[in-house]
Formats: structure tokens, sequence, C-alpha cells
């Protein structure tokens, strides 16, 4: 790629092989791939993505290349034990936040009294909501009436309000990292590759204007970011994180894929693991997020996505950033 052609290289296929990359190419892998937990249905959530992606990743990594890979509670240890098995030292696990989670849980007393053919009760109506706005209760997206019950059997009773599962608060993205050349130092590699440490600087969290003592030796960008992200300001006041709200689905028009990550939060990732003109890496696109993020960043993007529809969606979204990070140039 030079200054006439675009920072990126989109590919309407599968990943797998990674067939048009050379080996050690590539500087850094952020990338959500399916989660293997069936979401809404979708047939190419049905499972995990196959070894061999990691594998070819870590193939086209350079030495020392980071790599930021979205997970989900369920399997994030299937995930971990094959980006391992494939090369990678496991670094870190960071959390992303979020306040607004919905438990997905169901009163299992109402369960017991269908299994023993008992009437549950009718106690009232409620709002079924499928989130909140920012504002409280009242400010909410799709309601609608449902009819709210009580367990009335003997037994439901003793486990009423009994469920399966915790309200969720966070998506794990792991941290992995292709080992640097053997016999170089960090500084050498870096030197050798432009791989080997994480870009810290550019991700530091400012002071809150009114924070007054910072430790002994303040830094004048702010913080080290944590590896806690969060998607709300907490009521405490406590302002260290970084922090980015959810995106709610269509936040573009004609953007319908069903799990759009935040582009400021793959801006966020991207600089975490590159610097300015290296080429990063997104094998499961998605409505490309993070190709959006790397070319708002001037980063090089190379990417695949294997649905037409979603691919269309890719090439619009990253277009029109490409073209928007150009008219603000002048
Ligand atoms: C979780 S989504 C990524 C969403 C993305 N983060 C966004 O913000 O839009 C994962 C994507 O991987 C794609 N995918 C699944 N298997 C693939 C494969 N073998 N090659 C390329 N893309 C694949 C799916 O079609 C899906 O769009």
């Amino acid at each position: 790629m030079n200054a006439t052609t675009p920072p990126y290289i989109l590919h309407h296929s599968s990943c797998y092989g990674l067939k048009p990359l050379l080996d050690t190419s590539v500087h850094a892998l952020v990338t959500d791939p399916p989660y293997g937990i069936s979401f809404q249905n979708h047939e190419w959530d049905k499972a995990l993505p196959q070894r061999e992606i990691w594998q070819d990743a870590w193939r086209v990594l350079k030495p020392g290349g980071f790599g930021l890979v979205f997970s989900a509670v369920r399997l994030m240890h299937r995930l971990m034990v094959d980006l391992e098995d494939s090369g990678f030292l496991i670094k870190d696990v960071l959390f992303w936040a979020y306040l607004n989670g919905m438990p997905k849980s169901r009163d299992i007393a109402l369960d017991i009294d269908k299994t023993l053919g008992v009437e549950s009760t009718a106690i009232g109506e409620y709002n079924y909501v499928q989130g909140y706005k920012k504002g409280g209760a009242d400010n909410y997206y799709a309601a609608s009436r449902k009819t709210k019950y009580e367990t009335a059997s003997d037994i439901g009773k003793r486990y009423k309000g009994a469920g399966l599962g915790l309200k969720p608060a966070y998506e794990p993205i792991i941290l992995v990292q292709k080992p640097i050349d053997k016999g170089l130092t960090v500084a050498e590699n870096i030197i050798e590759h432009g791989t080997g440490a994480l870009n810290l600087e550019q991700t530091r969290i400012p002071y809150p204007e009114d924070e007054g003592k910072v430790g002994h030796n303040p830094h004048p960008n702010g913080r080290v970011s944590a590896n806690i992200l969060r998607t709300d300001d907490f009521e405490d006041g406590y302002d260290k994180f970084f922090v980015v709200p959810k995106v709610r689905q269509q936040a573009d028009k004609f953007n319908h894929h069903p799990t759009i990550k935040p582009v400021e939060l793959m801006q966020h990732l991207v600089k975490l693991v590159s610097f300015e003109q290296q080429t990063v890496l997104d094998p499961f696109m998605g409505s490309g997020s993070t190709g959006v993020a790397c070319v708002q960043l001037q980063r090089q993007f190379i990417g695949f996505e294997v649905e037409d529809s979603y691919f269309e969606i890719c090439e619009k979204r990253i277009q029109q950033s490409l073209h928007a990070a150009t008219q603000s140039l002048f």
C-alpha cells in the first residue's frame, strides 16, 4: 500500500488460511470473532472459530505483535486454549464492563407451577423493555405491556425468584502476544520489527479537571489505561477508567449487523496494540468497526468478512470514514 492507494484491503471471503497475507507482515490483530453462543440464532455464531485461524494469525503477525480478541464469558476458556496452543502468550484479559446488561434469567418458580399443572396468579402488568436510554426508568427502548405472575404452588413458593444466571455486566477481551524473536531484547525486537510493546502513551486516561493530587510524578497526559473499560460513569464519581457506551443496533441507518462494537472502543484497542502507519488485521470484520477505527487513526487495515450483506456494510462504512478523514485534512 502507498500514498495513492486506500489504506485498507477488504477481502470478501472466508478468512481461513489468510492466504493473501505474507508471513510476519502484520503488526497487530484486533478482532471480534463469533462467540459460539448462537447469538439471536445467527448461523455464523453457532461455533467458536476453528483453531486454524489463530495459527494463521500467528503466522502473519510480526514477532512481538499483540492481538486483542473479544470473547464471551461462557467460552473464553476454550478460545484462550486455542490461542495458547497456536503459539500465543496470554498477556491479560480486559473487561469491558457495562452497567446496563439485561438479566436473561426467568423465575423458575413459575416453571414449577407449570410442571405441577398449577395456574400461577396474575398480579398486574409491567413494561417489557429491550433496554434503557440515559436518563432512567422512564426512558426506554421498545416497550410492550406484559402480565406479571406470581407462583401459586407450595413448592414454587419455596423457590420463588430462583433463576439460572447473574446479570451480565462485562465482555472479556483477551490480550495475546506472539513471542518476540529468540535472542532479541524487547528494544531490539522493536527496532527490527516495530512490535513488542503496548502503546500506553496514546491510551492514557486524562485526569478529571477537578482532581488535585495525582501521585508523586504525574504524567501530563493522564493515567495508564487499566484492564477494565466501562460503558458508563459510575455514580461514585470514580472516573479513572476509559469509558465508552455500547452501540444501539442500527447506529448507522444502513448498518443492520447484530453485534456492532462502538468505534470509540475499537479506537482505544487499535491504539493500544499499534502505532501510526502500522498494519492491523481483523479476520472477522462484521460491519467493519475495527477498519473504521484504523482509517481514523492512520493505521493500515486488512479485513475479511464472508457474508455478502455485512461485507457491503464494511465497504461503505470504511470508505465513508476515509472520505471524512481526508476531508478533515483540508
Ligand atoms: C461478531 S461479528 C463482528 C462484528 C463487528 N465487531 C462489528 O462491529 O460489526 C463476527 C463476524 O464474523 C463473520 N465471520 C464468521 N466466520 C467467518 C469467516 N470464516 N471468515 C470471515 N468472516 C467470518 C460473521 O459473518 C460476522 O459478521
